[in-house]
């Protein structure tokens, strides 16, 4: 299973690459705004500097378009700033149009605001690469949204879809273990619940132990 990191945040990012597990990062119009990049150029810039740090992963930057010709547009220019490039379209009938004109011009996509298992067949059938499926949103309106994940790995597995499962929208790290469980592609999530991975207190009792008594042997 892939790890991504769904931030903008350059900081961020540089640690979660250091620490050797990052696969790529996820971006969305609100991360972005979040750290205040206002302006074509700067954003343009800000992807720049993400692709920098991460050379060898995808990097989904969110078109905000929403018509099939401006999508186009926008994601055409989106893919020209590096290689590792990923176009973020949102799940919407032009989207899906879009994704199609992009497969067929391989520009990869990553289909965003996935809420059911009928726009995540419509996604693979347009052939996007991934598909974002969004988990804790549903959660957040009382419905599972790891039976979501589940659904889209088992029809894509029957069906033979390429397009790989990146469980967005994670909140903990049960939702990062049970993606696992389930057979998801990828995970994205903000750095704290990675971090969270890390975590044991046995571990660290465990370590103050094995510190203590290395101490008799100096
Ligand atoms: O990037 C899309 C998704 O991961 C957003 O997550 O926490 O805003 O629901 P959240």
């Amino acid at each position: 299973m892939k790890f991504f990191i769904d931030t903008a945040n350059l900081k961020e990012i540089q640690e979660a690459h250091e620490l050797g597990i990052l696969d790529g990062v996820t971006t969305n119009p609100s991360l972005m705004a979040k750290e205040g990049i206002k302006g074509k150029a700067n954003i343009i810039a800000h992807y720049k500097a993400i692709c920098d740090i991460v050379k060898h992963g995808d990097v989904s930057a969110e078109v905000i378009s929403t018509d099939f010709a401006s999508i186009v547009k926008e994601g055409e220019e989106l893919a020209k700033i590096a290689p590792n490039i990923v176009v973020k379209v949102p799940m919407i009938k032009d989207g899906v149009k879009a994704i199609k004109y992009f497969a067929d011009h391989k520009i990869p996509t990553n289909c965003t605001l996935v809420f059911s298992a009928g726009q995540a067949i419509l996604a693979a059938k347009a052939g996007a690469k991934y598909v974002s499926p969004f988990i804790g949103r549903l959660d957040d309106v009382s419905t599972n949204g790891l039976s979501l994940i589940e659904d889209i790995v088992n029809i894509y597995e029957v069906h033979g879809f390429q397009t790989e499962v990146l469980a967005a929208s994670i909140r903990h790290p049960m939702h990062i273990i049970e993606c696992a469980k389930i057979g998801a592609d990828v995970v994205t999530c903000p750095l704290t619940p990675i971090l969270q991975l890390l975590k044991h207190p046995l571990t660290d009792v465990g370590l103050s132990k094995f510190l203590e008594d290395a101490k008799k042997m100096e």
